[in-house]
């Protein structure tokens, strides 16, 4: 059964490459638009290094979402192919008005799955797979890419990571991309410390930024990472790399016993240069650029453009970081605000806007929320309010689908909102902000009833 579904998938994948590679062979330019987040830049990037290889050419626009008015500036644009990564599947109408060919590599939940002749769909949702674990938008665009260029399985690994689909193993379409690109020779998986940056920062600034799996007590806390590190007497001014042997074995058995699942597989692709070589720090990379809205240095450094280029995203990287703490620092103060079967928390400070969502997301396992009911962090913007929603397996196992619930509450009051089961977003007025919180609170309610 998972057998035929997955050749189902596997054959759109190769049908949208047949007609990308037709484009090609033309010599269209083919137009690329995708999403700001890692997942959506890690698509862009792969796609752009595909047709390189080729000596085709391509033109990227990344974008926070597609809005109609974006739609129809593409309507007016006279290319023959539009390629959409991590976006597309809510907009199939407005999109079968484009002239020429449109190809889909999306993993949010469709609203319905009738396509015109000119869209071709690759949504792991059409084919009974979960977007929100088992294939991301980077996943989606590979089984397309495959076709063209078979090296590239680290760029759909590194978009999976940036959406949190890894949860101590890959699974679904995850897995079978993880299992080519191991035979390829593009992806490598080893066992060792699941600490971020290991390769430039120093290693108390590295774990204090590890925030998946959490440390506690180190996680987001500079000064209690330090702390941890003199006391077990391992240097902490120097890069994990750089530690002698006998350091690496202490600080590995001391962090298993504060987590055990900080040591477990990692993946890398080791053609890439070494900051990035760990796929679950080029995720945090593309992240921080995406967030900073950097996105022409995110791809630069996907399509190898890299020396500069790192040392400046690393900058970025940071600055981000440390606006993450600031802002774990924040919920610590402040406490999200409890309604039955929610709980959220709103700011009105440009400072925090940009990390609502990652904070709400790293909240529940920092023990800063409560993990039994999922988290909408609101941001003011204007007239609007910005909804970031997060959810955790467990809750999703009680039939909570935040994607749905917002979708539906935000279109009660003008709004717009979807995305996945366990994670998901909108903008609403800010007028309604209290009636959408309630009609919110309900919809998850009777979510819950009903499974
Ligand atoms: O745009 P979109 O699909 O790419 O983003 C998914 C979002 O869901 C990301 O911000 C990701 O970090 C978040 N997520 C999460 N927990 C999960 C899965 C996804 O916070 N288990
Ligand atoms: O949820 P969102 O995509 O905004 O998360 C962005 C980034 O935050 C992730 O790519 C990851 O680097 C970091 N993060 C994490 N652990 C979490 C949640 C987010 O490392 N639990
Ligand atoms: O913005 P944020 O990272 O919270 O978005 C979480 C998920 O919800 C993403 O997958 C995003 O694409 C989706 N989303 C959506 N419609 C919106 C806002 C976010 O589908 N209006």
């Amino acid at each position: 059964m998972t057998q035929k579904r997955q050749r189902s998938l596997l054959n759109r994948g190769d049908e949208a490459c047949k007609i990308l590679k037709e484009h090609l062979d033309k010599g269209d330019i083919i137009r690329v638009i995708s999403h700001n987040d890692a997942d959506g830049l890690s698509a862009a990037g792969m796609i752009g290094k595909a047709i390189s290889t080729r000596n085709g050419q391509f033109h990227i626009s990344i974008v926070s979402r597609l809005t109609d008015n974006f739609i129809k500036k593409l309507s007016n644009e006279k290319y023959q192919v539009f390629f959409f990564c991590d976006m597309g599947s809510a907009n199939l109408p407005a999109l079968s008005h484009l002239h020429g060919n449109v190809i889909i590599a999306d993993h949010h939940q469709p609203i319905d799955s009738t396509t015109d002749t000119n869209i071709i769909h690759v949504n792991p949702h059409l084919f009974g797979f979960d977007g929100s674990r088992e294939l991301s938008a980077s996943g989606a665009a590979y089984l397309i890419i495959r076709g063209l260029e078979k090296s590239l399985a680290s760029f759909a690994l590194v978009g999976a990571f940036g959406d949190m689909q890894y949860f101590n193993e890959f699974i679904g379409m995850n897995r079978f991309i993880m299992e080519e690109g191991i035979k390829n020779g593009s992806v490598q998986t080893h066992e060792d410390l699941r600490i971020a940056s290991r390769y430039d920062e120093p290693l108390y600034k590295a774990l204090a930024y590890t925030f998946n799996p959490t440390l506690p007590g180190i996680t987001a806390n500079i000064e209690g990472s330090k702390e941890f590190l003199e006391k077990i007497g391992v240097s902490y001014a120097i890069r994990f790399q750089d530690l002698g042997a006998e350091e690496k074995d202490t600080l590995k058995s001391e962090l298993i016993k504060i987590n055990p699942e900080i040591f477990g597989e990692v993946f890398t692709d080791k053609r890439l240069p070494l900051t990035i070589r760990y796929l679950s720090d080029f995720a945090k990379l593309l992240d921080a650029c995406g967030k900073n809205k950097e996105y022409g240095l995110a791809i630069g450094i996907c399509l190898g453009e890299e020396e500069k280029s790192l040392e400046k995203a690393l900058n970025l990287q940071r600055k981000y970081r440390e606006g993450i703490i600031k802002g774990l620092e924040w919920i610590k103060r402040e406490k999200p605000k409890k309604m039955e079967h929610i709980q959220y928390i709103y700011t009105e400070e440009k400072a925090l806007k940009g990390v609502m969502g990652t904070i709400a997301g790293i909240s529940f396992s920092l023990g800063l929320s409560d993990p039994s009911l999922p988290i909408l962090a609101l941001s003011r913007m204007d007239n609007q309010v910005k909804v970031s929603a997060r959810a955790t397996p467990k809750i999703i196992e009680r039939g909570v689908d935040l994607g749905k619930a917002l979708r539906d509450a935000s279109s009660n009051f003008g709004g717009t909102g979807g995305g996945h089961d366990i994670a998901a977003g909108a903008m609403i007025p800010y007028r309604e902000l209290e009636n959408f919180l309630r009609l919110v609170d309900n919809i998850i309610g009777s979510q819950k009833k009903e499974s």
